[in-house]
């Protein structure tokens, strides 16, 4: 089966090999699409070029206009004011509440929150304690969705590994003993399935809790957190990630044969799901207001840092995209939506609800876009979509060469925006130098200091013309 589908996989990319698909991580080796080989009709380049001042005072505004500095004010303002935003929480609810005010005090069209339901899952006081060899708290975060390990916690040796494929092979090892996983980081997108499976993993072989390895390229000791996912049929242990630092310690006390003792001590619960809402908001198009330009980012957060990065930038300038066009009186043809999704962190748990209930109108959709991958110095925007769709996305990036931002890169799949993966709407995120993402995701260093004022502008200014320009076009994106 898996061979079949690899090969029917490969003839597709091989078939619309200008167009654009792939992995979906930051990728330093990403190589900006070569020109289109598809040739975009004249008349519709023309349309493109017609949006050039309508473009310059998208920029001008938010670059020396009222918007100036303004997208870092307004992020500041919403994470110091709330901080954390965890799935489940009040401070969560009162974001929503918060950017409800916001969008309405900017006067856009139909404000409000559609209810979801979402996870509640709550950290409590943990930490791991190595016993033996010698006596050391380590710094860790437990797994979003892990259960905890009761009042006594949970004190046995441990067994290093590096794959999976080494704890199969060493499995008769496992049983009764605290699993702890030193992948190496090779990308998110391959090495992140530790994080979400390694607990069942561990469970599988009869091992009693599991650490994992900290997901990210670089670490001054710092412990990342992530969702993971319990497998039906396995019994569900205690998981937390550790440092990169602690995971290479203890992999070398490993292979040196020594014995390794660990107590884990995790007070995480999952409680009742709650009811929250997706916050949208619109400029309703002049000409085809039930055709959507969607544009999104997630007001949700791990619990342990402001979260400034992820997501609150990307939550930010879609809300800037809707303000700047509102700001200057443009009227779009079709319509402008933001969405600002809930509980993203628990495996798109917002986003995958308001699709659903959009499921029958997927066809009035004419790109979805969602920033989630860092809001640093923007470059361009990183496309899914036919060869036709990415030719006028090329096209509208070369309305933003003062800006620096005529980059399209075709690295994309979406891991959450099923109207993407399952309905085919084309696809769009904001292509930004975030080679350094990944030093702060899900970490507590993910606050405004990571954060530049004249970045922000920039990527609010970009964000605002792609969106603006294929809502305003005379045809919806072709698929
Ligand atoms: C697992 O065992 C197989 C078969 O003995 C061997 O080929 C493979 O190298 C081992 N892998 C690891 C990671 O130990
Ligand atoms: C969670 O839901 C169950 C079943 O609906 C209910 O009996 C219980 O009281 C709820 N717990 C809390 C803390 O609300
Ligand atoms: C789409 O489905 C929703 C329910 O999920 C329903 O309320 C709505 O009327 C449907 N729209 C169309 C155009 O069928
Ligand atoms: C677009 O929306 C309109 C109005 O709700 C609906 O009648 C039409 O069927 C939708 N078109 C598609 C292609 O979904
Ligand atoms: C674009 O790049 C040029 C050359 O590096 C630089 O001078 C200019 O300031 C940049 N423009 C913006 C808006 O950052
Ligand atoms: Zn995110």
């Amino acid at each position: 089966m898996r061979s079949v589908a690899a090969l029917l996989l490969l003839l597709l990319c091989a078939s619309v090999a200008t167009a654009c698909s792939g992995d979906r991580d930051p990728n330093p080796n990403a190589k900006p699409l070569p020109p289109s080989s598809y040739v975009l009709p004249e008349r519709i380049v023309q349309q493109i070029r017609d949006h050039q001042d309508d473009a310059n005072r998208i920029i001008d505004y938010f670059t020396k206009g009222p918007g100036q500095g303004q997208t870092y004010t307004r992020l500041a303002s919403l994470v110091d004011t709330v901080g954390p935003r965890p799935s489940g929480s009040a401070s969560l609810e009162r974001a929503i509440d918060m950017m409800l005010g916001n969008l309405k005090a900017d006067r856009l069209d139909n404000v409000h929150g559609e209810p979801a339901w979402i996870p509640h899952w709550v950290r409590g006081a943990e930490y791991v304690q190595l016993l033996e060899p010698h006596d050391f708290t380590m710094n860790i975060l437990s797994l979003g969705s892990s259960v905890g390990t009761g009042p006594q916690g949970i004190t046995a040796e441990a067994i290093v590994v590096s794959s999976f494929e080494e704890l199969t092979n060493r499995s008769a090892e496992a049983k009764g003993k605290i699993v702890v996983f030193n992948q190496p980081f090779v990308s998110y997108g391959e090495t992140s399935v530790y994080r979400t499976q390694g607990a069942s993993a561990a469970a599988k072989v009869g091992g009693v809790a599991s650490l994992i390895r900290t997901i990210a390229p670089f670490s001054i000791y710092s412990p990342h957190t992530g969702v993971q996912f319990y497998t039906d049929g396995i019994p569900k242990i205690p998981t937390a990630c550790i440092t990169i630092e602690d995971a290479e310690m203890m992999a070398r006390m490993h292979a040196r044969g020594q014995r390794i003792v660990l107590k884990v001590y995790l007070e995480a619960q999952n409680l009742n799901d709650t009811l929250s809402r997706n916050t949208v908001a619109e400029v309703v198009g002049s000409t085809h207001p039930e055709q959507v330009v969607l544009v999104s980012g997630h007001l949700d957060s791990w619990d342990i840092a402001e979260a400034a990065m992820d997501d609150a930038g990307g939550a930010i300038i879609s809300w800037q995209a809707l303000s700047v066009v509102k700001a200057l009186g443009l009227k779009p043809k079709r319509t402008m939506r933001a969405l600002l999704w809930t509980s993203e962190e628990f495996g798109g748990v917002g986003s995958q609800q308001y699709y659903n209930s959009q499921a029958n109108n997927t066809g009035n959709y004419s790109i979805v876009m969602e920033s989630d991958l860092g809001t640093f110095t923007p470059t361009g925007l990183e496309f899914t979509g036919s060869p036709a769709a990415t030719a006028i996305i090329q096209q509208i990036g070369q309305l933003l060469v003062n800006a620096n931002a005529t980059v399209v890169d075709c690295s994309l799949t979406f891991r959450h925006l099923l109207f993407c993966s399952l309905s085919g709407v084309p696809g769009a995120s904001l292509h930004n130098d975030n080679d350094d993402y990944f030093y702060f995701h899900h970490s507590r260093g993910d606050t405004m200091t990571v954060e530049d004022p004249v970045a922000l502008d920039l990527c609010a200014a970009v964000w605002a013309v792609y969106a603006y320009v294929i809502a305003d076009l005379d045809d919806m994106l072709p698929r």
